[in-house]
C-alpha cells in the first residue's frame, strides 16, 4: 500500500497546533474530522469576496454562488453514485436529514404499521421514531446486540415482518466501530416490501458508497464527518419516494406557487430546501468531496484499520483497560474503559498532553445499557492519525493508570 500519511497531515493546519504545550494528537474523528486547507479557503472565499444569496438573483456574484452551491449537489451524486442530482437533499446534518425523513415520510405511515431499528442507534436514529411511533400509533421494534456489539441476527424474521414499513439502522456504530451487515438487512427490508434508511454519519468518510449497488432507498450524512464544515450534511433519497414525501419546512425556494388559499411546491429537490441554505457550508462541503476524491478510499479503509488494530493491540496490554465492543467486522473506533477511573478523569487528564478523545454515553446510552457502563472513552482515528499518536495515548494512559490506581 502507498500510503503517504506524512503528505496527507500537511493539508490539515490544525495538526500544527499544540495544545496545551504538546503537539495535538486528535483522536476524536467520530465527532467531528479535522478540515483541509482548501475547505476553510473555499468557505472564506465565499465570505470575503463572493457573498450573495443562491437561486434568488441574476447579479454576478448571486449567479456564482449557485453555481458552486449546485456544483456540491453533483460532487456528492457522484460520491455516492445515485443517479439523479434531484435526489440529494441538503440539510443540517445526519440529525436533521432523518428528522425530515420522520416527519414526511413518516406521516404517511398508518397505525399499527412497524419501524425497525437497532439497539446501537445513535439517539437521532431513535428519539425521531419515539416522537412519531407516540403520535401516530405506529410500533418501534430493535434488532438487538450480542456481547461483541454486533447485531444479533437471529429472531430477525420475528423483527422485520411484513408489518414493517422502515427499516432505519447505522452502517457504522459510532460508539462501538461496528460494520453493519448492510446487504442482509436492505435485503430482508425490500423482502417485506420496508424501505430502508442508512445513517452513514460514520461511513462516509471511510468507505466507498454506492447506493445503486447496495439498493439504499434513503440515506443520511453529515459534511463534518468527512472533512467539510459542520451545520451541513445531505439526505440521499431515491427519486420516487422523494416525490411521494409531503415538504417538510414550508418557505421560500421550496414553492411553485402561492396565493392565500393554496400552495404548490417546487420540484426536487428544492422542495425540500426551504429558505436560505448553509451556503458556505455547502460550498465548503464541495470541496471536502473534491479532497476525498483524491483519496483513495480502500487504502484508506486498510489504513485506518490498521491503526485499529494497533490500538487494539497495544492498548488492552494495559492493566484493567476493556475494550467495548468487539466485534469481528469493525472500522476506525475504539472504545474503551479502565477498571476502577471514570472515563471523565482518563479524558480530562490525557488532555494535559494534548490528546484529545470523547467521553461519555457517545449520544447511545442503550448502547451503555446493553455493555453495563455509564460511559467509555472513545479513541477514533482518521486518515492522518499515525501509530506514533497511538503509542503516545499508550504513554498517557499508562500514567493514569498509575496515578489514578
Ligand atoms: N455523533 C457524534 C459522535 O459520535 C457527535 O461523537
Amino acid at each position: 500500500m502507498n500510503y503517504n500519511v506524512e503528505e496527507i497531515r500537511k493539508h490539515f493546519p490544525v495538526l500544527k497546533e499544540e495544545v496545551n504545550g504538546h503537539p495535538l494528537v486528535y483522536l476524536d474523528n467520530g465527532a467531528t474530522t479535522l478540515k483541509p486547507f482548501s475547505v476553510i479557503e473555499a468557505i472564506n472565499c465565499y465570505n470575503s469576496k463572493e457573498t450573495a444569496n443562491v437561486h434568488r438573483g441574476i447579479h454576478r456574484l448571486s449567479e456564482l454562488s449557485t453555481v458552486k452551491y449546485e456544483a456540491t449537489r453533483d460532487l456528492v451524486k457522484e460520491l455516492i453514485n445515485a443517479n439523479k442530482r434531484e435526489e440529494i437533499i441538503f440539510t443540517k446534518g445526519t440529525t436533521e436529514s432523518i428528522n425530515l425523513v420522520a416527519r414526511t415520510l413518516g406521516e404517511t405511515f398508518k397505525s399499527g404499521d412497524e419501524i425497525v431499528i437497532t439497539h446501537m442507534e445513535h439517539h437521532s436514529n431513535i428519539v425521531p421514531w419515539q416522537m412519531l411511533c407516540e403520535k401516530n400509533n405506529l410500533k418501534l421494534k430493535a434488532i438487538p446486540l450480542n456481547e461483541h456489539g454486533e447485531l444479533d441476527l437471529s429472531n430477525l424474521d420475528s423483527i422485520i415482518t411484513d408489518k414493517t414499513v422502515l427499516v432505519s439502522f447505522n452502517w457504522i456504530s459510532n460508539s462501538l466501530g461496528t460494520i453493519n451487515p448492510i446487504e442482509t438487512l436492505i435485503e430482508k427490508a425490500h423482502k417485506h416490501d420496508a424501505l430502508v434508511l442508512v445513517d452513514a454519519a460514520q461511513a462516509s468518510a471511510h468507505i466507498n458508497i454506492d447506493v445503486n449497488k447496495l439498493d439504499i432507498d434513503l440515506m443520511a450524512f453529515s459534511a463534518h464527518k468527512m472533512f467539510g464544515p459542520t451545520g451541513v450534511g445531505a439526505l440521499y433519497g431515491k427519486e420516487k419516494i422523494l416525490n411521494s414525501m409531503p415538504p417538510f419546512h414550508g418557505g421560500g425556494d421550496m414553492i411553485d406557487k402561492v396565493t392565500i388559499e393554496k400552495t404548490t411546491y417546487n420540484d426536487l429537490p428544492y422542495k425540500f430546501e426551504a429558505g436560505t441554505p448553509n451556503i458556505s457550508g455547502v460550498i465548503g462541503f464541495g470541496k471536502a468531496i473534491e479532497f476525498i476524491n483524491t483519496l483513495n478510499l480502500e487504502e484508506v479503509f486498510q489504513y485506518e484499520h490498521e491503526l485499529l488494530e494497533y490500538a487494539q493491540e497495544k492498548l488492552t496490554k494495559l492493566p484493567g483497560l476493556r475494550e467495548i465492543g468487539t466485534a469481528k467486522n469493525k472500522t476506525n473506533i475504539f472504545s474503551f474503559v479502565i477498571d476502577g477511573i471514570h472515563p471523565q478523569d482518563i479524558a480530562t487528564f490525557i488532555d494535559k498532553y494534548g490528546i484529545a478523545i470523547r467521553t461519555g454515553h457517545h449520544c447511545t446510552q442503550p448502547v451503555m445499557d446493553h455493555f453495563k457502563v455509564s460511559a467509555t472513552c472513545r479513541a477514533s482515528f482518521s486518515i492522518y492519525n499515525t501509530k506514533e499518536e497511538i503509542d503516545k495515548l499508550y504513554l498517557s494512559l499508562e500514567k493514569v493508570i498509575d496515578i489514578f490506581s
